[in-house]
């Protein structure tokens, strides 16, 4: 049995999230620029990498694995990627394998994720307005996104929607979006929206929604039943009586999860990041590429970096101006 990661707060690290490219056929407002540059495609790790990084952290007690982006499914040949990390479910490793998505994609990888063993998907959709869609997203469609989602049911996959709660975007279609979700069988998690990549602070203040006002506006219509069950992410849970759905909050402003954190992030160049909100990083790489025979180098250079997790991120919006902000865009660490 090898020595698991614990931090040096206690903190098991139990949960890996991999972003396996930093591209993405969309270019939502919050999270990039319209410009984006991207890395070039001789940084990025191969995905032999990525499976021999990622059945490292497993070997050391991570049981949850989601992949995520930039847009985890335009990466070249993933599905590669997805079939190796299966047979770490097959052993009993790894509890879950998963990824959070835009939905552009899963019309053409729904089956194929579901053969892999993933059950449940998680997509980010902020509107179900054609218009707002498109000038959120800047390059979607709404109706390729419904239509992934669809066919992802259809696979037997479950759902979860992610939506950024953003101020005078999506703020009147609270009740629509959890009454579609409902209809659909899918549970809906919020999102405050977090200083990720350069924008100028009154944008962000401007577009900022906390989710204790939307919790209050959704008390109003239903009957709110706190639930102590967890993913193993960040969000808490409601059930909505009337409907049976579950909410989920994820409140990095309004109210901290970082005590209960258990996850790290690693990036398609081999970098692993401790906290979303911090800079603290380990290059992975080096020792993945100096030593490919060894894992004693790579799992030393692991067990290093988690004693670097910092305690917690520093956003915060109150005073009226941006605290915490980090020049990382989130399609670098994956969210
Ligand atoms: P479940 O397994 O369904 O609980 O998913 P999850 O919430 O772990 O993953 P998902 O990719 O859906 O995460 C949603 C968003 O929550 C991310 O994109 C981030 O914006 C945010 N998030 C996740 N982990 C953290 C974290 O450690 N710190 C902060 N500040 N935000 C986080
Ligand atoms: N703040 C909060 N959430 C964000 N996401 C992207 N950028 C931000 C941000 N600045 C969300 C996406 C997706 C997840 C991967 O991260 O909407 O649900
Ligand atoms: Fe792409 Fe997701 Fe970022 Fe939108 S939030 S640009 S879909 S990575």
């Amino acid at each position: 049995m090898k020595v698991p990661l614990i931090d040096k707060f206690g903190r098991a690290i139990t949960y890996l999230r991999v972003s396996v490219t930093d591209r993405c056929d969309f270019r939502c407002v919050y999270c990039m620029v319209e410009n984006m540059k991207f890395l070039p495609k001789k940084d990025l790790l191969t995905l032999e990498e990525l499976d021999r990084l990622c059945s490292t952290f497993v070997s050391l007690g991570v049981q949850k694995l989601r992949i995520t982006g930039g847009e985890p499914l335009v990466r070249r040949n993933v599905m590669n990627f997805f079939n190796g990390m299966a047979r770490h479910l097959e052993s009993g490793a790894l509890k879950e394998l998963t990824l959070t998505t835009n939905g552009s994609q899963l019309e053409r990888f729904s089956k194929e994720l579901y053969a892999a063993g993933i059950r449940r998907v998680n997509v980010s959709l902020d509107t179900l307005s054609e218009e707002k869609f498109a000038r959120v997203t800047r390059w979607g469609r709404l109706s390729q996104v419904l239509r992934g989602i669809d066919a992802a049911q259809n696979a037997g996959l479950r759902i979860k929607i992610n939506a950024v709660a953003l101020k005078g975007f999506n703020q009147d279609e609270l009740l629509t979006l959890t009454e579609w979700c409902a209809e659909g069988g899918m549970d809906l998690t919020w999102i405050e929206v977090m200083p990720m990549g350069e924008m100028g602070s009154e944008g962000r203040i401007g577009q900022y929604w906390s989710l204790r006002e939307l919790r209050d506006t959704l008390d109003d219509h239903y009957t709110l039943v706190d639930l102590v069950e967890r993913t193993g992410g960040p969000a808490r849970y409601v059930r909505l009586e009337e409907t049976g759905q579950k909410i989920g909050f994820i409140t990095p402003l309004t109210h901290n999860f970082c005590e209960s954190c258990n996850r790290v992030r690693l990036t398609c160049t081999g970098e692993l990041y401790m906290c979303l909100g911090q800079e603290d990083m380990a290059d992975l790489r080096l020792p993945l590429r100096k030593f490919p025979f060894s894992q004693e180098p790579l799992e030393a250079a692991i067990h290093d970096a988690i004693k670097l997790k910092p305690k917690g991120h520093d956003f915060d919006y109150s005073r009226q101006r941006v605290a915490g902000q980090m020049s990382r865009h989130m399609s670098h660490t994956g969210g």
